[in-house]
């Protein structure tokens, strides 16, 4: 079945779950099972998410691919639609267009050490990412994740960071948080800086990266420094997106379309176009 781009699919709410005081993870699955078997993605894509009568926006896909029958966002409370999304309860329909863009380079990922560097709801597309190699843990080598937030009430996917992927073989979580706070124990210091203190191997490895651009430029710039070459190292960008298909030119990064040759970009081919970035 192939499934019409301009056309929003039908999902219904199954489950809200509140990450912070801004942040809500949502499940969604599609009324019709054919919709539900055709729309296959990988993490790093994005969906376009509409509330009828209000708006549409993109978010990237929390969940991993892994046939489980449901999808996962996890929205920050912005403006018109995050807001119209905040307020719905489980039963509420919600249009979805997609899956859109470039996910990340899971094959050529494959064998290889992976470093998971996540601020804030930039955590989002990583989670996917790091369960989706998580359930193929075989094929991938050793799996670093450093995650950071502005206080410890500010992490999202509290169970999977906290006891889950720790447990998970050959997995290391380094969490921190921005400013001291009585009852953290962990590290405190911005994800950049905690990056450097770890200094980890570039050896055999890739990174991927995502956050406020503020910890995305820090961090790349750190990584490249510690010997990462470019091409090792990922981002996925957050641009204003409309179409999600390449039509309506609200996404352009130089001569690219970030919905088409995005959001995921290596840091090599950012580079290119890092004036205009
Ligand atoms: C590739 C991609 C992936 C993304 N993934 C995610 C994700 O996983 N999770 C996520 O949460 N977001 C994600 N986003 C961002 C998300 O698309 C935006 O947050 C969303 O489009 C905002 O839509 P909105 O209608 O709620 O906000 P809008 O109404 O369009 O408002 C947007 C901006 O206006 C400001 N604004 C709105 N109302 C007011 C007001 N009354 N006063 C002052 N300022 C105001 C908001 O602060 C915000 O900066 C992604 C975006 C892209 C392009
Ligand atoms: S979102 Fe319309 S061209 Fe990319």
């Amino acid at each position: 079945m192939a499934l019409n781009p301009y056309l929003p699919h039908l999902a219904t709410l199954l489950e809200v779950r509140e990450e912070t005081e801004d942040i809500k993870t949502f499940r969604l699955a599609f009324d019709d099972p054919e919709v539900s078997s055709a729309w296959q993605y990988l993490p790093g894509q994005i969906a376009l998410l509409s509330l009828f009568g209000v708006g549409e926006a993109a978010f990237s896909l929390s969940s991993a691919p892994l046939g489980q029958g449901w999808l996962e966002f996890s929205i920050r409370r912005m403006g018109k639609v995050t807001t119209a999304l905040h307020q719905l309860e489980p039963g509420a329909k919600v249009g979805i267009r997609g899956p859109f863009g470039r996910g990340f380079p899971c094959e050529l990922f494959r064998g290889h050490d992976l470093l998971v560097i996540g601020g804030g709801i930039g955590m989002a597309p990583l989670r996917s990412l790091v369960n989706y190699v998580l359930a193929r843990r075989e094929d991938y080598g050793r799996l670093e994740i450093v995650y950071g937030a502005r206080s410890s009430r500010q992490f999202c996917f509290r169970e999977e960071i906290f006891f889950l992927w720790p447990q998970a073989p050959d997995t290391q979580v380094y969490l921190t948080i921005d400013c001291p706070e009585e009852g953290w124990e962990g590290h405190v210091g911005f994800v950049p800086d905690y990056v450097a203190e770890l200094k980890p191997s570039p050896e055999g490895k890739y990174a991927v990266v995502c956050g406020p651009p503020i910890m995305i430029e820090k961090t790349i710039a750190w990584l490249e420094k510690q010997g990462f070459p470019p091409e090792r190292i990922y981002t996925t960008l957050e641009m204003r997106m409309k179409c999600g298909i390449g039509k309506c030119g609200r996404c352009n990064l130089g001569a690219k379309f970030v919905c088409l040759s995005g959001p995921v970009f290596s840091w090599a081919e950012l580079k290119e176009e890092k004036e205009r970035f």
